[in-house]
């Protein structure tokens, strides 16, 4: 067995539509528009990371070519670094011979798109209007605004949102049904916590957590060992609160039991802290910068992380 076929990501990737979870309006809006292919648009979807723009532009193939999918989809990364000159010869090669009774038009999905410079979006355009008799294209893009106007205006927009935390959990569970895997409820609020609606980031939470035993909060803290802001963010908001003692403990069973190296928990307080806007943002990092001095020139980690919380504590008298 491959890698990706042992990872539930690959393993429960929704194959038709209907499967996929949240993304009600789209899937709606989609369904709609493959009843009749012929007049199906060049489609266009954004959004954040591991919410479904890849599975949905596989479903419509599918559904659409049926079992011709494979043979007449293309699957290219715009942010290939052969760039634009490969997206044309690919294109072209592949949208060259009609010879397709059965299907409405072949797809080309592009991933990445904003990836491409504007001139090589210019070029895109062209190539996109060149093979509009044979191709749909499906575009995906991360950020649209990248996206130069010509092409945004020749696809229908779909923009995914991050799912939502009853939807997430509840493929949890599913999933976590299917693999015969105790589940606890505090643990799947964890997952989902560290996830951020991101569904791939759950699963591959989820399934590396089983590989400790039950999905409890324990055991996917353990696992999601360096997903950790939120736990230093605690550590701040009680060294702030003037519990420097709790603050400490909590510093320590982050470095000891779920093995965050100082370095890494230097950073990812200084980028808690550069959130929180606090009022006195500028001395809380310029004492982060001190001590990050200090145990980079080698004094004991512990101690300095320790005297760093009192001295941020010392910030709100
Ligand atoms: N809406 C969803 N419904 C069901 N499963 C999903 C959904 N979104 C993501 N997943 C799960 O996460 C995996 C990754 O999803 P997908 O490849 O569609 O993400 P993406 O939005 O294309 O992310 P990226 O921007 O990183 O390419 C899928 O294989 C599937 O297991
Ligand atoms: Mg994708």
């Amino acid at each position: 067995m491959s890698v990706e076929a042992g990872m539930w990501v690959e393993k429960y990737r929704p194959t038709k539509l209907s499967e996929v979870v949240n993304q009600t309006d789209i899937v709606g809006s989609l369904e709609a528009l493959i009843k009749d292919p012929t007049e199906m648009p060049h489609l266009m979807f954004s959004g954040s990371a591991g919410v479904g723009k890849t599975t949905v532009a596989l479903c419509i193939t599918r559904q659409i070519l049926g079992e011709y999918a494979n043979d007449y989809t293309l699957e290219l990364n715009a942010s290939d670094e052969r760039g634009i000159g490969m997206v044309r010869e690919k294109v072209k090669k592949f949208s060259r011979f009609a010879g397709m009774a059965d299907v409405p038009f072949k797809i080309i999905i592009l991933d990445e798109a904003d990836e491409m410079t504007s001139d090589a979006q210019t070029a895109l355009r062209r190539i996109i209007e060149d093979t509009a008799k044979i191709c749909r294209f499906i575009l995906i893009a991360n950020n649209i605004s990248k996206i130069i106007d010509p092409i945004q205006s020749r696809c229908a927009i779909f923009k995914f949102t991050s799912i939502s935390e009853e939807d997430v959990i509840g493929r949890l569970e599913e999933i976590a049904k299917k693999e015969k895997v105790k589940v606890d409820k505090k643990g799947l609020k964890a997952i989902y916590d560290y996830s951020e609606g991101d569904l791939r980031h759950a699963i591959n939470i989820l399934q590396a957590t089983a590989s400790l035993g039950a999905i409890n909060e324990t055991n996917v803290k353990a696992t999601s060992g360096l997903s950790k802001t939120s736990d230093v963010g605690d550590v701040l908001k009680l060294a702030l609160s003037g519990k420097v003692a709790e603050s400490r403990e909590k510093m320590i069973e982050l470095i000891k039991v779920y093995g965050m190296s100082e370095s890494d928990f230097l950073k990812y307080i200084n980028s808690v802290v550069f959130k929180s806007k606090h009022s006195n943002l500028a001395e809380i990092l310029e004492i982060i910068a001190k001590y990050d001095y200090r145990i980079l020139v080698g004094a004991n980690p512990e101690i300095q992380l320790s005297a760093m919380l009192a001295e941020i504590a010392n910030v709100e008298k």
